[in-house]
């Protein structure tokens, strides 16, 4: 596709002055090489230049083939990014964590381009002078929060980028390693010291982190009771759960039925349930926290029903329940780069074992072929579809090069 083409497309889409004076600057051309007849590979990002509903406000963005890596950068082609709850709160405006504009998209400083998403898998397609560490070839993932990963190459620094090994890795493990599993892992570690036998409560089960809570929890030998929104297939996805290691999966209708007090207590043999993950918050937490047993800790990482949390009295008296909360980038920001290589050391560990598969997912692949236009349209249907829950698989987007 040419880059006129790809500009031209870009800006009868948007339809912003700002973005074409963007086009021209990035690409150093005077306003009349919209003409050329040349035809350039080049790339694609997943973009916005201002926050609100992602489904209004996402478009696809063509921009040309990335220069040679300015010295002590790399150039790498994403390869798969996954469409995360947190991506859209940030699109939303509504995250504490802010992305920085992408300067090499946008040099018009009062009109930002951010590009979507934090984490993804990437490979070295062209290296820098001064870059020790990292070859051709290799799979990266991302160090850097917020790195505008919704796009098919970026140009990065070695220091926001860590080396993943390939083998017995997919790419949607892969993809997917920095947020989810590392949250769950987390999560499992750093609040209550758990030993083998050890009982769990969590909702949202069928997440990506809830999966990978079952998973890493199964491995340790912890066993987990798991709550999940009721649906027509649900007999499958309790059965899908359960091959994952979950020891319970039980619908929040069920747990709001009295009689599910004393099946867990058949279940546990009376033995208190150390500890809560909640990432839905609303009376069915209230009710999941009430199955928690003395000196328990509640720890909540997110509020997929927006509705508040609300606990009862008695369970700090009388139970001395802790509550907390957890963040992956508090996390991260708190952790030394030696920190981080070896979390991830130990999730690709537990992945190459055959005990942490990637998260139940679909890949959604822009092709290079499509116009921006098809493709806006495509990822702001996805997106819409997403914001109105219960789609039950993760969204990988795989943006090719544009041809
Ligand atoms: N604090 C952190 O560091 C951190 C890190 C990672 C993720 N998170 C949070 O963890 C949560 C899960 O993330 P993920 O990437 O694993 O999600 P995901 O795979 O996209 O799954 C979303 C989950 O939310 C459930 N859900 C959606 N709307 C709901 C509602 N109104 N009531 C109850 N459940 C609802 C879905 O259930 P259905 O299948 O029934 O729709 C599904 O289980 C999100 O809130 C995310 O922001 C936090």
């Amino acid at each position: 596709m040419s880059l006129a083409h790809s500009c031209a497309r870009a800006l009868a889409h948007w339809q912003r002055p700002q973005l074409q004076h963007a086009c021209r600057l990035q690409n150093n051309l005077p306003s009349n090489a919209f003409s050329t007849s040349s035809v350039l590979p080049g790339n694609r990002a997943i973009v916005y230049n201002t926050n609100g509903d992602p489904a209004r406000v996402l478009s696809a963005f063509s921009f040309p083939d990335l220069p040679p890596p300015p010295p002590n950068t790399l150039n790498i082609r994403l390869l798969l990014a996954p469409i995360n709850p947190a991506d859209l709160n940030v699109i939303e405006g509504v995250y504490p964590a802010k992305p920085e504009p992408d300067t090499s998209l946008s040099q018009v400083k009062d009109h930002p381009l951010f590009v979507g998403g934090n984490e993804g898998l990437g490979r070295v397609i062209h290296i820098g002078e001064g870059v020790v560490g990292l070859q051709k070839g290799d799979w990266v993932v991302m160090s850097k929060a917020q790195s505008g990963t919704w796009s098919s190459a970026k140009n990065v620094s070695p220091s926001d980028v860590i080396k993943v090994p390939k083998q017995g890795l997919s790419e949607a493990q892969a993809a997917t390693i920095t947020v989810n599993p590392s949250t769950a892992y987390n999560m499992l570690h750093d609040f209550a010291q758990l030993v083998e036998g050890d009982w769990i409560v969590q909702n949202g089960a069928n997440s990506a982190v809830g999966q990978a809570v079952i998973q890493i929890a199964a491995a340790k030998g912890y066993k987990t009771i798991n709550f999940i929104r009721d649906r027509e297939d649900v007999e499958s996805l309790k059965k899908h759960l359960e091959s994952l290691g979950a020891t319970h999966v039980v619908t929040y209708d069920e747990l709001s039925d009295k009689s599910l007090r004393e099946k867990v207590k058949t279940w546990t043999g009376g033995k208190g349930i150390r500890l809560g993950l909640n990432c839905v918050g609303g009376k069915t937490t209230t009710l999941m926290a009430r199955l928690l047993g003395n000196n328990a800790h509640l720890v909540s990482y997110g509020a997929m029903s927006k509705e508040p949390l609300s606990l009862p009295t008695s369970l700090f008296i009388f139970k001395n329940l802790t509550c907390h909360g957890f963040w992956q980038t508090r996390w991260y920001n708190g952790k030394s780069i030696e920190e981080r290589q070896e979390l991830l050391e130990t999730l690709t560990t537990l992945m190459r074992d055959g005990k942490l598969q990637g998260p139940d997912h679909e890949i959604l692949t822009i092709g290079g072929m499509d116009s921006d236009a098809n493709a806006s349209e495509t990822i702001r249907d996805l997106v819409a579809r997403l914001g109105r829950g219960m789609y039950g698989k993760k969204i990988l987007l795989r943006i090719e090069e544009t041809a």
